[in-house]
């Protein structure tokens, strides 16, 4: 591979190393990276914020290209990110250098939003109080610099407290459920006060909603596939809670907003047969503009072939397809694995374009699922390092292969 690496480092220490990769901040995103000081100013051991940064090039012969900037023809390029990206400088660098859009990890999800304690002051029995302190970070950044964000998510079984489904709001574990016709009333109100909130205060920041995520889960053995042992939303309302989410979403989107149905695993067989069922249906009702595939991919599984078959079969609805959470599980650091990935994220995009020029998927926005490798989700209780720069914003190889770049081969 040719050597041209992009480094963010800083500027008075000459030497930093992470406390391992895998190190004790790997397995929480929220916490800012620790790096220690081996040489330099610095005494050894002590900790160093990692500002003022500056960006270095490996090689003089050029500068290191924005991965947007390679595929504005095609689609946005667009990264997960936390409120702990976007409050440090140097991270916020890349994110602005690199990247045309946004999707917020969690800020923007129904237990980051809903505020129980305002709820039970102020809010009404078919109406909760919202609190966006969380998602403002993230949306004041947005629209200061520019960047157009992906809404996620306003209907999900998971990250919604319990609290949210029970009478008068309580939160004991055991509390009944509202009747789904109050349900309903929250949900509508739910929407309403998101996407208001959000048009209203950041005009134009935000493009398209996932307005319900992974609503298929073919094993609980619904007919239609829905999700149902795991889903309050489900269990409330019934199966018609999808297409009133929709109706909702569809009632207080502001002009130009698309509204997408995202889901995992979109490639296995089963599930992409019930996710196609279910947007069809919305679709013919007007409802609903793509199908967002998350996309969090292994090394080989699925086959490119299996995963460009699905990317046909959505293009075949006519949606627009964004490609909403991108990753792929590389389970370890070896030069001879992240070769290997390099290689699986030039696969990816080459297929990606080729699908987008050839008019077979419109393909409108590929958003990685992180902007490091030390804060991706993967990083749980196995290390993973799937995403395109590493704890020190170092562009990987799978950035190049990301890129195309003629250094990484794509078979
Ligand atoms: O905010 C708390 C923090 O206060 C606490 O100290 C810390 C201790 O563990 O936990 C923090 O919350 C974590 C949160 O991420 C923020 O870091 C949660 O435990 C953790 O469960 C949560 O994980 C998120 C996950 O969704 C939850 O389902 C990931 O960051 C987020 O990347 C991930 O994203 C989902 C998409 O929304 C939908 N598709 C799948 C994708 C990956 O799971």
């Amino acid at each position: 591979m040719k050597k041209r690496l992009l480094y963010y480092v800083g500027m008075s220490a000459m030497s930093l190393a992470l406390m391992g990769c895998k190190g004790e901040n790997a397995t929480d995103p929220e916490k800012e990276p620790s790096l220690t000081v081996t040489q330099g100013a610095q005494k050894e051991g002590e900790e160093v914020s990692p500002t003022p940064m500056v960006l270095v090039e490996e090689d003089t012969t050029g500068t290191p290209p924005a991965i947007k900037d390679v595929y504005q023809e095609l689609f946005s390029i667009g990264v997960a990110v936390g409120t702990h990206d976007v409050l440090q400088e140097y991270k916020l660098d890349v994110i602005l250098q690199q990247f045309n859009s946004m999707t917020c990890g969690n800020e923007m999800k129904a237990d980051s939003l809903l505020d129980r304690r305002a709820t039970l002051e102020s809010g009404t029995e078919e109406s909760p109080v919202i609190n966006f302190s969380r998602a403002d970070i993230i949306l004041s950044f947005a629209q200061e610099h520019g960047i157009a964000m992906r809404g996620h998510t306003l209907v999900w079984h998971s990250q919604v407290p319990r609290w949210f489904f029970t009478v008068k709001y309580s939160d004991d574990a055991s509390a009944p459920f509202v009747t789904k016709e109050v349900m309903l009333s929250r949900m509508d109100s739910y929407i309403r006060q998101v996407m208001e909130y959000t048009n209203e205060t950041y005009p134009g920041v935000i493009y398209a909603w996932d307005v319900v995520n992974e609503a298929i889960e073919t094993g609980d053995g619904h007919e239609r596939g829905l999700r149902t042992k795991d889903s309050l939303w489900y269990q409330v309302i019934g199966e018609e809670y999808i297409e009133k989410a929709f109706e909702y979403a569809r009632a207080y989107a502001a002009e130009g907003q698309t509204l997408f149905y995202n889901d995992y695993n979109e490639f296995v067989l089963k599930k992409r047969f019930a996710i196609i069922n279910l947007v069809k249906d919305l679709k013919e009702k007007g409802l609903i503009d793509g199908i967002g595939m998350q996309s969090h991919l292994q090394m080989s599984d699925p086959s490119l072939i299996d995963y460009e078959e699905t990317l046909k079969k959505y293009g075949e609805l006519g949606l627009e397809i964004q490609v909403t959470e991108l990753d792929v599980d590389a389970l370890d650091n070896s030069e001879e694995t992240q070769a290997k990935l390099a290689k699986r994220y030039k696969q990816l995009f080459y297929t990606y374009k080729r699908l987008k020029e050839s008019g077979e998927a419109n393909i409108t926005n590929i958003t990685i699922w992180g902007l490091s490798d030390d804060g991706s989700w993967l990083n749980d209780e196995t290390a993973s390092y799937p995403v395109l720069f590493t704890q020190l914003l170092e562009a990987k190889p799978a950035f190049y292969g990301a890129i195309m770049d003629e250094s990484i081969p794509l078979y």
